[in-house]
């Protein structure tokens, strides 16, 4: 199919569904404006259909672009009212209208021969030359996620998981299953030039090809996909498609520039601001002026240092958002007005400084991804049976969507330690533990994180992944966790141990630890790590490993698949293969690199599974040289690589 088209086709496909659940759900009892949604839905089907099956007239570019127009306005309609900001009367009205239309748009595609006849049309192999390779054959995916990639600058590293959040906010993909499927269709193929992976092998951050970003700017242009505006030129708006209303607009101020952006953006979905360099805010203040926009999913602002509380609060009037991602500068508080953002998925202030929250944000209906350090604000605990009083316990418990909390600090105060154990959705928690973390607090938390792990043994599949920073406590709690025999999918730790933490040490299982400037010992880790089973993913950031020495079998190493050590310090190393069976990628990076006895490194040669090898890039010659000969020996010549 061809690519204008396919693009097409999926939005028409979220838009009919969307529509069919109105009808479906909310409409049962309004006979009338269901008749007229039943009609708007035939006619987006029917004209779907014809254009797949007839393909498309290559003079009538314009008519493809009216009827996208057309379907992000239903699908702008039926979210309004969905979200409840629309009332069933403005719903009826503008359902008329937009029937009246399709109606209008279907009859001029047949007074004006819109669908190619057999020899007019754009045949497949002559759309598909310009095609980049690596795009051919991707499979059954969906085109407007690949398109979203034009949003970010050029050079950008853009970060998976965010990016997939990014497209259920903005509708592109219905489900999150769908939103992941994509994912695997893009990072599997080979439209990214340069992806760096996370310590479990899954790509984390990706940059496309430029033969990829190329072909894809361009359809992003001809479709009107993203515009972007940098201030150096007009935005890209295509003369044929003036029919066209911005839904994407990524902006690139830099300094002394001033932004020429489109009169209407009213219909805008997405608006992610990318300032290059020291500019300041005079530069891009007329994108912060939020009056413009009326029906922003997508709001990206974290590479802003700007935002003052007015923009904070006009931005709690933007009440479809489902994913905002800002960097708060010094603003220290998140006050009850952002309830107003009750479509909100995942909010994301991550940065240095802990905001305080108020119970608002937990309250809000639909949030799945909390980011940032978070304390809850005093107004919430102050008084005896707040808990109760707040209706927090019994939202949290029955109600609350939130899957990550990512995270929260642990002081004095009250808040995040005792509410932990009621959200009963939470697969991916963040803990810092700060020096004056109370008694009361660790007590409460302790117990809490107990239950997390313990949780693991009757949800496995759930994959619950948790992270502790006692850096500022100099791990003084670590032991006062107590022992359970539960599962975890990745623990990362941070932070001096005076000895391996028990409860670590108690876990039946886990799939990927990280453990960072905690102090320890290899031999202590390895200890500590024996009774513990399903180990594939070990990264180690440490300087007082000493020997990392993984000679004979031992059962609790045997599923390693990646290792990974960071290490400053002087390190020895001797890694035998037979211990090590499913080994796929070795990186040890430490500059003062030293074998042990007569012991090889590591004993690539043998290592059936290994695909990567990574030494510190100032590592001695021999070594390199050593290293590059073994690997083009080995029957998967395995990647050779050299990093900082
Ligand atoms: C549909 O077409 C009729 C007749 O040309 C016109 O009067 C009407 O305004 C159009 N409606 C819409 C919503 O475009
Ligand atoms: C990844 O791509 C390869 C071919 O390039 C294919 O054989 C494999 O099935 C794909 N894997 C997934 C999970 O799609
Ligand atoms: C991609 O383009 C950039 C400049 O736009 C250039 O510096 C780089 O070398 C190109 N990469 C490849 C692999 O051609
Ligand atoms: C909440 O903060 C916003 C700015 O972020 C401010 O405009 C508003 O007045 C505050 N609301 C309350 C109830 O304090
Ligand atoms: C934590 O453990 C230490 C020593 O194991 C103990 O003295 C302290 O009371 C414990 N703290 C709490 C809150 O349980
Ligand atoms: C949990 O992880 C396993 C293996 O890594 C994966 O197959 C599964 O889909 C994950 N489950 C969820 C709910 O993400």
């Amino acid at each position: 199919m061809e690519f204008g088209v396919a693009t097409f086709s999926a939005v028409a496909a979220v838009v009919i569904s969307k529509l069919c659940v109105v009808m479906e759900n909310i409409l049962k009892k309004v006979p009338e404006i269901r008749a007229d949604v039943r009609c708007i839905k035939e006619d987006l089907e029917a004209i779907e259909a014809a254009i797949e099956l007839h393909g498309l007239n290559r003079e009538h570019v314009i008519f493809i672009a009216q009827l996208r127009r057309l379907a992000y306005d239903i699908e702008d309609c039926i979210d309004r009212f969905d979200a409840k900001k629309m009332v069933l009367k403005d719903f009826a009205k503008e359902i008329v209208l937009l029937k009246e239309t399709s109606t209008n748009t279907t009859n001029r595609i047949q007074n004006f021969n819109f669908l190619a006849e057999e020899d007019d049309r754009i045949a497949q192999g002559q759309g598909a030359a310009d095609v980049p390779a690596e795009l051919q054959n991707l499979g059954d995916y969906n085109p407007n996620c690949l398109l979203y990639l034009c949003l970010f600058p050029r050079n950008h590293q853009v970060r998976t998981k965010p990016l997939a959040r990014r497209w259920l906010a903005e509708g592109l993909v219905q489900g999150e299953h769908l939103a992941v499927k994509n994912m695997k269709i893009l990072t599997n193929s080979s439209i990214f030039s340069s992806i760096q992976r996370s310590n479990n092998g899954e790509v984390r951050r990706c940059q496309p090809t430029n033969e990829t970003f190329r072909y894809i700017s361009q359809q992003s242009v001809s479709e009107n996909f993203v515009l972007f505006c940098d201030g150096a030129a007009q935005p890209s708006q295509g003369k044929s498609l003036q029919a066209q209303v911005a839904r994407r607009l990524s902006v690139h101020p830099s300094a002394n520039v001033q932004l020429n952006l489109p009169q209407d953006l009213s219909r805008l979905r997405t608006l992610a601001v990318f300032p290059a360099g020291e500019v300041n805010l005079a530069s891009y203040e007329d994108v912060l002026d939020f009056a413009r926009y009326q029906v922003l999913r997508v709001l990206d602002l974290k590479e802003c240092t700007h935002l003052s509380e007015e923009h904070l609060r006009d931005i709690w009037s933007q009440v479809l958002i489902k994913y905002l991602s800002i960097n708060l500068g010094s603003i220290a508080e998140i006050n009850s007005s952002i309830k107003h953002l009750d479509q909100l998925e995942t909010l994301d202030l991550s940065g240095s400084q802990t905001v305080t929250v108020f119970k608002e944000v937990l309250l809000l209906p639909k949030l799945k991804h909390l980011f940032g350090r978070f304390q809850l604000s005093k107004r919430d605990t102050f008084t005896p049976g707040w808990l109760l009083t707040s209706g927090l316990q019994e939202f949290l418990k029955r109600k609350s969507k939130l899957e990550t909390l990512a995270g929260f600090v642990t002081n004095e105060r009250l808040g995040f330690p005792q509410l932990l154990n009621l959200m009963k959705q939470l697969r991916k928690v963040k803990i810092w533990f700060e020096s004056d973390a109370s008694e009361r607090n660790v007590k409460v938390l302790s117990k809490s994180i107990t239950e997390f792990i313990g949780a693991g043994v009757t949800q496995p599949d759930l994959n619950r992944s948790l992270s502790i920073e006692f850096e500022e406590c100099s791990g003084k709690y670590a032991n006062n966790i107590s022992q359970v025999a539960g599962i975890l999918a990745s623990l990362k730790l941070r932070g001096n141990l005076a000895q391996f933490p028990p409860f670590v040490a108690g876990l039946s299982a886990i799939e990927e630890l990280c453990l960072w400037s905690t102090g320890l010992s290899w031999e202590v880790i390895r200890a500590g790590l024996s009774r513990v089973r399903g180990l594939k993913y070990l990264k180690l950031i440490e300087d007082n490993l000493g020997r990392l020495d993984i000679l004979s079998e031992a059962e609790h190493l045997k599923a390693i698949e990646r290792i990974c050590v960071v290490c400053k310090q002087r390190l020895e190393v001797a890694i035998a293969a037979r211990p090590l069976p499913n080994l796929v990628s070795l990186h040890i990076l430490c500059q003062d690199l030293h074998r042990i006895l007569d012991n090889p490194l590591v004993e690539i040669t043998r290592m059936a599974k290994l695909q990567e090898v990574a030494l510190h890039h100032q590592v001695d010659d021999t070594t390199k040289d050593e290293l590059r000969r073994i690997a083009y020996g080995h029957p998967n010549t395995p990647k050779v690589l050299f990093l900082e």
